[in-house]
């Protein structure tokens, strides 16, 4: 039997580059082989951590939960147990158990709202354009963020798996909104180029780029410190300051429609999507501290300072943009309420991942905000219906 490499040059059989790449991936095979000056420069430090894709060893030593570190790790990365962080698993069990789809949820008393001339006022429908503007393309940057400058360099199989799932719920997010722009008939193209045309949604997302551009970056490895507090700046960008601040004031401005029975398939599906992010946000905290407590040295008062400042300068773009979205007041809140819950949600953060507080005294103007977080899904806050599960095709809105 030919071996693969026997095989003539015209097999019928589509090749699709495998021969390259087997050819690439196996030196052994072929005594002329030297790595291209690529693979020279791209060569990872001698403590940076696997990646998934090593060789693999046959009878090599059976992993051990010790072996096992959240960066760093030379540990097999395909072999999911033993367990060693059962805080990642179980928040991507409860992930999975919050599984919801956009179309589950009925727009039809949103649609009636949106078309009744009277059923708005001007401020009320920029509120819902601006945070589907933002909201639209946040969510894929969330999850570009994951599959290209993260997921690579968290070198444990079960904070992957809760990876993974939240990437697929990012895309659940960024349908849900494609979904209401859709329903409401808006034009997609003015709200999905807001974060170019828009100051104060543009801002936001190019805050946090260059902390994703710089871990994409494919010569980019851990196994330094100072390579190693590149990836803490960048989950603190995400999972703290993107996810943890700069979602807040929309959350908060869409919530108030349904509390005020408002839009509330839009805001029921901001329910569903605040419990998700909740989770990642806390995922993340999780990960953020577990890097501290296995590399104590990354956390040096100079980094915990830098870290400070990034959340001083989100908090302040999160407000800007709340006085932007909210020339006036409306739904019961004017833009002046954000100052101090942006300054209480930013000492949360500061406190989720120790460091000192910024804002002493911050109190929160919104209580009830965390009890929607609370809530299960059967019981929603709005008590609006929610549709049977469907698999396929449209919703009809009659
Ligand atoms: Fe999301
Ligand atoms: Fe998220």
């Amino acid at each position: 039997m030919l071996d693969w490499d026997d095989a003539p040059q015209t097999a019928t059989k589509p090749d699709l580059g495998l021969q390259a790449a087997r050819a690439a991936a196996m030196p052994a095979a072929s005594a002329s082989y030297k790595p291209s000056p690529a693979v020279v420069m791209n060569a990872a430090p001698k403590d940076a951590g696997f990646t998934g894709l090593e060789d693999l060893t046959m009878g090599a030593k059976r992993i051990q939960v010790d072996d096992k570190k959240i960066i760093n790790c030379r540990a097999d990365l395909n072999q999911l147990v033993p367990f060693k962080y059962k805080w990642a698993w179980e928040k991507y069990l409860a992930a999975c158990n919050n599984h919801w789809m956009p179309q589950e949820v009925g727009m039809s008393a949103d649609i009636a709202l949106w078309q009744d001339p009277n059923g708005l006022t001007d401020d009320e429908r920029m509120i819902i354009k601006r945070s589907l503007g933002f909201f639209s393309t946040a969510d894929s940057l969330v999850a570009n963020n994951l599959v290209l400058a993260v997921y690579k360099h968290i070198t444990n199989p079960e904070c992957r798996q809760y990876i993974l799932r939240q990437a697929f719920e990012e895309a659940i997010h960024t349908h849900a909104y494609q979904y209401i722009i859709e329903s409401l008939g808006l034009d997609e193209a003015e709200v999905f180029n807001m974060y170019r045309e828009v100051p104060s949604i543009h801002d936001k997302a190019a805050w946090s780029l260059p902390y994703t551009q710089s871990l994409a970056d494919e010569n980019f490895h851990t196994g330094t410190p100072e390579m190693d507090q590149r990836l803490l700046r960048d989950m603190i960008a995400f999972y703290v300051v993107f996810e943890g601040i700069f979602f807040y004031v929309g959350f908060v401005q869409l919530l108030s429609f349904g509390r005020r029975n408002k839009m509330v398939g839009a805001s029921e599906q901001i329910q569903y999507i605040m419990r998700d992010e909740a989770m990642h946000m806390n995922f993340g905290i999780d990960v953020i501290n577990q890097i501290k407590i296995e590399n104590p040295h990354l956390w040096t008062a100079e980094f915990q300072e830098e870290a400070r400042r990034m959340i001083v300068e989100a908090t302040e773009l999160e407000i800007r943009y709340a006085h932007d979205t909210m020339p006036r007041g409306v739904l019961g809140l004017n833009a002046s309420m954000f100052n101090e819950y942006m300054q209480y949600i930013a000492n949360r953060r500061c406190n989720q991942i120790g460091l000192k507080e910024i804002y002493p005294g911050a109190e929160n103007p919104f209580p009830w905000m965390s009890e929607v977080i609370d809530l299960k899904k059967e019981k929603n806050f709005f008590e609006t219906r929610v549709t049977e599960y469907q698999t396929g095709g449209a919703l009809n809105w009659d």
